[in-house]
């Protein structure tokens, strides 16, 4: 029972016949808005360990002090879960936060928040895995939970998915690195009947690690050999055209999720590599993208069909290929926790439909408490 209703209860209505009373009126009671209380995961194993954590000072100086009361809680390279102090001197600046930061942490303890946000990209973050943690807890958390994490972080996987909703993708080839030891011979043909060139990527990673464009067969026992010291399994793909324009879309909601507008990411370099988008000034965003509308219409449409195949939740940016000169779209991949600074591109895209950065986070940890 809430206490203003408990206050309520007391109320004594018994008044003396014949004497006349003014109405009781209660004084207002002055009770604090309860604040959600919020963990924020940041850090975490991945190579975009430190993208995290600029995304999470940027959260965490957005959710508004009167609703909510942060904690982060940096998770170092090593995988170790940091308490307060260390997480404090690892986020620096952003104990200047909006919110109050509440005090003391232990490692590994959930318990007593009502939304935790893993802002977290890539293997053992991203995929599944920390969703998996979090729900044992039972604990209501931002964005995806196993399926959806795992599913869109896996290259193959998703593309499998995504061809059984009829999702226009490239063409593609799955190694795995017993195959690539024992009979390099059949890999090298699987390779070839792709054309050239192709691009060879780790299944499971993120930030253009390990990834390489082979132009030609010269090229691809070095991009093989890198990409399988990265993981078990490696995708081929087609290269979608000689340079593809990018686009990305922004997904929001649960089960009726709402798609943003279109923006489309334009460099220089022959593709979107590591250092191109870690690399200020390399790279520009352009929202909306100068599409024709029926593209813009057709990218938002088949967004919102691959979020749903892939059981995604809260938010995910997926991006997209389109080849000017014919016209093609194809699914590039589903990004389950993008980037969130107040700069990237997933806040920008809807800053652009009207919703600011604060309305934004505030938006998704209301979606981590909607029943799923
Ligand atoms: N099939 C492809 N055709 C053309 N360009 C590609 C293709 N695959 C990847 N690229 C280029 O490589 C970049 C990184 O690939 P992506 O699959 O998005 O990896 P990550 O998950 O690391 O972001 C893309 O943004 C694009 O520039
Ligand atoms: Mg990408």
């Amino acid at each position: 029972m809430s206490a203003r209703r408990r206050a309520a209860g007391r109320l004594q209505t018994g008044i003396l016949p014949g004497v006349s009373v003014p109405p009781f009126s209660p004084q207002p009671e002055i009770t604090a808005p309860q604040k959600t209380r919020v963990l924020l995961l940041c850090g975490g194993q991945s190579g975009e360990h430190a993208v995290s954590l600029m995304s999470a000072q940027s959260v965490l100086a957005a959710l508004p002090a009167s609703h909510f009361e942060v904690t982060p809680l940096v998770i170092d390279a090593a995988g170790r879960w940091l308490g307060r102090a260390d997480t404090a001197r690892v986020l620096g600046g952003a104990q200047d936060s909006a919110a109050p930061v509440s005090s003391e942490l232990r490692p590994y303890e959930v318990a007593g928040f009502d939304v935790i946000w893993p802002l977290l990209h890539g293997p053992n973050g991203e995929d599944g895995t920390v969703q998996g943690f979090l729900t044992l807890t039972g604990a209501a958390y931002v964005g995806s939970g196993v399926l959806g994490s795992a599913a869109s972080m896996d290259k193959v996987m998703t593309k499998q998915v995504l061809a059984s909703v009829g999702v226009p993708q490239v063409e593609y080839r799955l190694v795995t690195r017993q195959a690539w030891r024992s009979a390099p011979e059949s890999v090298r043909i699987a390779a070839g009947s792709l054309g050239y060139p192709q691009f060879v990527k780790p299944a499971n990673l993120g930030s253009s690690v390990g990834i390489s464009r082979a132009a030609g067969p010269e090229d691809l026992e070095a991009a093989l050999d890198l990409a399988f010291s990265l993981d078990r399994r490696v995708i081929l793909e087609a290269a979608a055209s000689h340079k593809p324009r990018e686009l990305e879309v922004g997904i929001l909601g649960n089960d009726a999720p709402q798609a943003s507008p279109v923006g489309e990411l334009r460099f220089e370099a022959l593709f979107y590599d590591y250092t191109t988008k870690y690399t200020e000034g390399q790279a520009s965003m352009h929202i909306p993208a100068p599409v024709p509308a029926e593209v813009a219409i057709r990218v938002r449409e088949l967004a919102l069909t691959a979020f749903k195949a892939l059981d995604c939740a809260g938010l995910a940016r997926i991006d997209f290929f389109y080849v000017e000169e014919t016209g093609e779209l194809y699914l590039n991949e589903v990004n389950t926790m993008p980037g969130f600074t107040t700069t990237s591109m997933y806040p920008k895209l809807w800053e652009a439909a009207g919703l600011s950065y604060a309305e934004l986070v505030t938006r998704l940890v209301e979606l981590a408490q909607e029943e799923r």
